[in-house]
C-alpha cells in the first residue's frame, strides 16, 4: 500500500445467512481513498451501502460475515481481526463510524459528556478534567457551545444530537470517519449546516471520510470521489467532478436526473420504475437489467465487468467490446420488458415518471 493510502478494499463480499437464504448485500467491492480524501458512497435503500461500512470496521452484524476479499486500513488486515483486535486496533483510533439513526440511541439517564468520554477512557486512559477538556474542544469543533456537555439528551434538538454524535467520533483523531446517512432525520437547513461543517473539519483535521446516503443531492459539495451502488454492487466508481458531470452507468445517470437542480432551472424530476431487488435471488446478468432503459439482451445471462472509461470505472456491458453483447444491442428494449406483467407495471410507473419540482425545495 502507498504512504498515502488509507484505505484499500479489493473484492469485498459480505453477506448475511438467513434461514431464508443467502442475501449477495456486498459483491466484489474494490476501491482505495487516499489520506484527507473524500468519498460520497450513494444508491437507492437496500443497495448494501451499510453493509460496506460495517464490514469496513470489521463489525457485520451476525446473521452476516464478510465471505472474501481483503481490507487494508493503513497496513492493517482488518478482515483477519478477530472481535477484541478490531476494538482495541482500529475501532475509533483508525476508524469511526456514526451509524445510520445513531442519536436516536443516546442513552437518556446520561448526559452528553458522559457518553462521550466513554471512548477516552477506554481507549487512552483520560478521564476527569482532561477528558472534559478534549470534549468541550471538539464539541465546539462541531459549532456547539462547550456547556452541551453537562446537558441530557433529550434537552438538545435533532441536529445538536447529530453534532454530538459526529464530535464523538472526532474524538480520538481517527485517520477515517465513516458517517453513514449523518442527515437523513434532519430538515434540509440543519442538513446543510452538517454537510458544511463535515466540510471544513475534513480540511481542519486532515482526516478522510466515508459519507454514505441514499440522497445523491447532498454529496457532491463534501465528496471528492464518489461509488454508486446498486443491489450490492459498486456499479461507477470515480471523481465526484466526473461523474457528477457525464454519469456513465444508466443507473447514475438516472439517479442524478432525480436530483433537483436549483442552478439549472430543472422543472421536472425524473423516477427510476421498479425497486431494488431481494438480494437472496438477485435477476441474473446484471443485476440493475429489469429497471434499466438501456438494457441489451446480453445483460439477461452474463454479469458485466467493470470497465475503465476514462478514468472511471464503469460496471456495464454498454463499455464491453464483447461482440457477443454488442451483437445483442438492437433488441433492447423488448428484453428488458418483453414480459407482459413487466411492461403494464413499466408503463404504469411511466406515468410517474416525471413529477413537479416540490416548491419547498426551489425555495431552499
Ligand atoms: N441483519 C440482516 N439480515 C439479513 N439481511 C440483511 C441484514 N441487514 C441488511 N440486510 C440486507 O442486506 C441488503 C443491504 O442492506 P443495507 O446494507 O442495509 O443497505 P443500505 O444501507 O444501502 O440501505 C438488503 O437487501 C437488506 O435487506
Ligand atoms: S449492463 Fe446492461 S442492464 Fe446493466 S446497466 Fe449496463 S446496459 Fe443496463
Ligand atoms: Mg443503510
Amino acid at each position: 500500500m502507498d504512504s498515502k493510502m488509507v484505505l484499500e478494499v479489493d473484492e469485498l463480499c459480505t453477506h448475511y445467512l438467513t434461514t431464508d437464504g443467502e442475501v449477495m448485500a456486498l459483491d466484489d467491492a474494490s476501491f482505495k481513498l487516499h489520506r484527507g480524501e473524500s468519498i460520497g458512497i450513494a444508491g437507492e435503500s437496500g443497495c448494501g451501502k451499510s453493509t460496506l461500512a460495517f464490514s469496513l470496521l470489521n463489525q457485520v452484524q451476525p446473521p452476516g460475515q464478510i465471505m472474501s476479499g481483503s481490507i487494508d486500513l493503513d497496513g492493517i488486515q482488518v478482515a483477519d481481526l478477530t472481535e477484541k483486535e478490531a476494538r482495541k486496533k482500529i475501532r475509533w483510533k483508525k476508524v469511526s463510524m456514526v451509524f445510520q439513526g445513531a442519536m436516536e440511541i443516546m442513552t437518556p439517564v446520561y448526559t452528553v459528556g458522559h457518553q462521550m468520554v466513554e471512548p477516552l477512557k477506554y481507549h487512552k486512559g483520560i478521564e476527569g478534567k482532561k477528558a472534559r477538556d478534549i470534549c468541550e474542544r471538539y464539541l465546539e469543533l462541531v459549532n456547539l457551545d462547550g456547556s452541551i456537555f453537562d446537558r441530557y439528551p433529550h434537552e438538545l434538538s435533532g441536529g445538536q444530537k447529530q453534532r454530538v454524535i459526529i464530535a464523538t467520533a472526532l474524538l480520538l483523531e481517527p485517520d477515517l470517519v465513516i458517517l453513514d446517512e449523518p442527515t437523513t432525520a434532519l430538515d434540509v437547513v440543519v442538513e446543510a449546516r452538517i454537510m458544511n461543517d463535515l466540510k471544513r473539519l475534513r480540511r481542519e483535521l486532515d482526516i478522510s471520510m466515508i459519507f454514505i446516503t441514499h440522497d445523491l443531492s447532498i454529496l457532491a459539495e463534501v465528496s471528492d470521489n464518489l461509488a454508486i451502488m446498486y443491489a450490492g454492487w459498486i456499479v461507477e466508481f470515480g471523481s465526484s467532478k466526473d461523474i457528477y458531470k457525464d454519469p456513465k452507468h444508466p443507473y447514475t445517470e438516472k439517479l442524478m436526473a432525480a436530483i433537483p437542480d436549483i442552478r439549472t432551472d430543472i422543472e421536472r424530476l425524473e423516477y427510476i420504475p421498479g425497486v431494488p431487488p431481494n438480494l437472496i435471488n438477485p435477476p441474473a446478468g446484471c443485476r440493475f437489467h429489469p429497471r434499466c432503459h438501456k438494457a441489451m439482451e446480453g445483460c439477461k445471462e452474463l454479469e458485466p465487468e467493470t470497465y475503465d472509461v476514462g478514468g472511471v470505472r464503469v460496471k456495464c456491458h454498454l463499455y464491453s467490446e464483447d461482440e457477443e453483447i454488442a451483437e445483442s444491442e438492437e433488441a433492447q428494449y423488448e428484453t428488458a420488458y418483453d414480459d407482459e406483467a413487466a411492461a403494464e407495471a413499466y408503463e404504469g410507473e411511466l406515468g410517474k415518471e416525471e413529477i413537479e419540482e416540490p416548491d419547498e425545495i426551489m425555495e431552499e
